[in-house]
């Protein structure tokens, strides 16, 4: 897989590195080329699926409440041939000499004797998945991988692996649910992405909400997807920055992000409990008009967590507004320009705000990152992601796209953090099949 080139020890970062997306005749021939090599056979062909960003909606997905994702160019690309029997073998460029090699009836959660490790979970566990959820019986497979997405970025590389595995054996295992990246059957996608969220939780041992799956297999381009994380239901938002002579700048901190550490599963549990206190089923009931009756209500509970459950409902609470707000801003059609660009950029800063000051899953490296781009001409800037680390983006005039760059590095630089990377965030086509 690509990757940056950091720079050496004890110099300091000037020039930002920027990481760029395969194209998908690169992404085509790497997948093809290790999969010849190892198997010494053609694959049945190469499926691919993107990474995302989260523009707005964060930790609103497990709350059932709404996100807004773009699917990135960048893409994990898997060249996969269906076999008779029920073996999976698996290969990336890193784990090329040793190929790792499951049965497909032996596999199982994470935490059993079936458990399966690394990334493999990710591929295998959708098949299993699938299988779960009664979409089998499905064959064992060969698989090699090629990914451009950034891992431990807070971009979802796991959920690319995961859908471009799932459209793969849509595929070759017959189950006609994706359609194509051109004519998506989106009813289907929704179904495959609740055995990808399955793969995520039960064999990876990750508790994440689906934004990401539902992001990777179901936006379009050109578009961010505007998710309802309760009833599955999405709408196609316009989010074409470029003729509004905008850009959005992924700035991936590098700092250590990981969903299968305490962190995550603490943020999601304070959440139910919260719930619980104020007797709904999730904290998207809680209207924001009667936020300050339930934060009332749960200073009172009489918990020893109180104080922590006002601070994590009120995140998820105004955060859910601000998506919708953001959602109806950008549904206007009103140029990204003037006082309408002032709104998105104060509702992006207000989502950081409320991630690093009541939600706490910022870091150091994330609230750096997000005060230099603002410093340097950014007109919002945000974690994005689960947080912990991962990447924070901001919204930035094209033509500045190297001057907050360079703002954010010389910053790292004076920190003393390791050099940040960037991408360019361009709304890209979902999960399919490479010609
Ligand atoms: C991670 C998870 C998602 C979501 C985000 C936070 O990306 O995988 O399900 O919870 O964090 O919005």
């Amino acid at each position: 897989m690509p990757h940056e080139s950091t720079p050496a020890p004890g110099t300091a970062a000037t020039a930002p590195v920027f990481s760029p997306a395969l194209t998908p005749e690169e992404g085509h021939t790497a997948a093809t080329t290790l999969f010849r090599e190892v198997f010494g056979t053609e694959p049945d062909g190469v499926w691919y699926a993107p990474g995302r960003v989260n523009i707005m909606g964060e930790h609103t997905d497990y709350n059932g409440g709404l996100a807004l994702p773009i699917a990135l160019p960048h893409r994990a690309h898997l060249a996969l041939r269906r076999r008779e029997d029920r073996t999976i073998r698996l290969v990336s460029p890193q784990t090329r000499e040793t190929v790792d090699v499951l049965d497909l009836d032996a596999i199982g959660p994470k935490g059993t004797p079936g458990e399966v490790r690394h990334w493999n979970a990710y591929v295998a566990g959708v098949a299993w998945a699938l299988e779960q959820d009664g979409l089998g019986p499905l064959t064992g497979f060969d698989a090699a991988l090629y990914s451009c997405v950034p891992l431990g970025g807070g971009l979802s590389s796991s959920a690319a692996l995961e859908a471009s595995t799932c459209v793969a054996l849509d595929e070759v295992c017959g189950l006609g649910l994706a359609g194509t990246a051109q004519e998506p059957d989106d009813a289907g996608r929704a179904r495959l992405v609740r055995s990808c969220v399955r793969a995520e939780n039960e064999m990876a041992g990750a508790p994440t909400g689906g934004m990401d799956q539902s992001a990777s297999l179901r936006c379009h381009e050109g578009h961010a997807l505007g998710l309802d994380c309760r009833t599955g239901e999405t709408t196609q938002v316009p989010f074409d920055l470029a003729p509004a002579g905008l850009a959005l700048l992924v700035i991936d901190t590098r700092a250590k992000h990981s969903l299968v550490d305490g962190q995550y599963g603490a943020r999601r549990a304070a959440c139910e409990r919260s719930a619980k206190v104020l007797g709904v089923q999730l904290l998207a009931d809680i209207d924001v008009n009667g936020l300050d009756h339930a934060l009332a209500r749960l200073a009172a509970c009489g918990e020893d967590s109180a104080a922590e459950l006002v601070m994590r409902t009120r995140h998820v609470v105004t955060e859910i507004d601000r998506t919708r707000r953001l959602i109806a801003l950008l549904q206007e059609g009103r140029p990204l320009a003037g006082d309408t660009l002032a709104q998105v950029g104060a509702l992006l800063n207000g989502s950081h705000d409320s991630l690093r000051d009541d939600y706490e899953c910022t870091c150091p490296e994330l609230d750096l990152a997000v005060e230099a781009a603002r410093a340097a001409g950014a007109h919002g800037a945000r974690m994005t992601g689960g947080g912990f680390g991962g990447s924070a983006i901001a919204l930035v005039d094209a033509d500045k796209v190297d001057e907050v760059a360079r703002a954010v590095v010389a910053a790292y630089a004076e920190a003393g953090f390791t050099p940040p990377a960037f991408l360019n965030a361009v709304p890209s086509a979902p999960a399919g099949r490479l010609a």
